[in-house]
């Protein structure tokens, strides 16, 4: 066995002529939070499913704890938890019957089921909902319910597949929570997104676009790369004019939205500025904001799509 907890070797997924997941070649340790990031049609799901053995490579290899998903499907299955996109719950049982069900499935053994049962309950805050039907749930209870059983087995591995979607902000903190916890008992969890901003709560992502990864590192190292650039953070009375306003302005890069106000990347600061406070003067828009700011992730995701797309365009 070798020492990664998952890897993959110019993995590939085709569907006929169309390349889903395009030489993929990842290496993820033991006790990790590996983030999938990438926007919706990208080959998260694909390569998640391949990793769990539902979904057959069509060349590369990969490696759950060192053994090959193509090779040895229900080893891999045994060692792994999976919470599918959809979640994939039985909502007209309730909270413990989808617990009797999935321990069922996954082979708990008769005698530890009770005490992983109470586990899940506990650990997904569920004990008191113990008899509610699963369909009444919120999402952030679904979540929940849905991770615990995909860990009923007690897998070191977790693939998660956009465990956050649809479930809101609070829960969604909540969520990460548990993640964090369950990676500092040295469980390797391998987590999709397409919510940017959720990168932070990884120990290192990947960010994929059409099929390949164009970017992989730890949020800082991510965020250190974009730093040949100068971010402003610009508010002003009418956005959408000032972003038709500041196009193909010399020195001036991207310009992104970002809430209610815009981004906008430029090769010098002062020079941006003067520039930047120039032009909307003669398109009489108002400034109401402008300053330098850190990137966040999103805005080096942003930034870096939207290069991939020029490169192709
Ligand atoms: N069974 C399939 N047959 C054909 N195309 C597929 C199939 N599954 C996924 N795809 C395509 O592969 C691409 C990647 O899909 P997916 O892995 O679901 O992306 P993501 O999870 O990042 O949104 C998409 O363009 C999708 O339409
Ligand atoms: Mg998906």
């Amino acid at each position: 066995m070798n020492g990664w907890a998952v890897e993959t070797k110019a993995l590939v997924k085709a569907f006929g002529p169309f390349v889903a997941v395009d030489h993929v070649s990842l290496q993820i340790r033991k006790g990790e939070i590996f983030g999938f990031l990438g926007p919706n049609g990208a080959g998260k799901s694909t390569t998640i499913r391949m990793l769990c053995g539902l979904l057959t490579p069509t060349s590369g290899q990969a490696l759950v704890k060192g053994l090959d998903v193509a090779v040895e499907p229900e080893a891999v299955r045994r060692n792994i938890g999976y919470m599918s996109q959809k979640f994939s719950l039985y909502d007209d049982l309730t909270v413990e019957q989808n617990i009797d069900f999935f321990a069922g499935m996954y082979g708990v053994p008769r005698e530890s089921r009770p005490a992983r049962k109470q586990y899940v309950l506990e650990m997904a805050n569920l004990t008191e909902r113990r008899s509610a039907i699963t369909a009444t749930l919120s999402g952030g209870w679904k979540q929940r319910l849905a991770l615990g059983c995909a860990i009923l087995h007690d897998p070191p591995i977790l693939f998660l597949d956009e465990p956050t979607s649809g479930v809101d902000p609070i829960a969604r903190g909540a969520f990460w929570d548990l993640i964090r916890e369950m990676a500092r008992t040295d469980h390797t969890i391998f987590v999709s997104t397409h919510y940017m901003d959720e990168a932070e709560n990884c120990h290192r992502v990947a960010l994929m676009h059409q099929g390949r990864v164009i970017a992989l590192g730890a949020p800082a190292e991510l965020r250190a790369g974009l730093s040949t650039h100068t971010l402003l953070q610009l508010d002003t009375s009418a956005p959408l004019d000032t972003m038709r306003a500041l196009e193909n302005m010399p020195g001036i890069g991207d310009v992104a939205v970002f809430g209610c106000g815009l981004h906008v990347a430029v090769d010098d600061r002062e020079n941006g500025m003067k520039s930047i406070r120039a032009r909307l003067a003669a398109e009489g828009i108002e400034i109401l904001r402008l300053e330098k700011i850190l990137p966040s992730l999103e805005d080096v995701f942003v930034a870096l799509i939207e290069a991939e797309e020029k490169k192709t365009a």
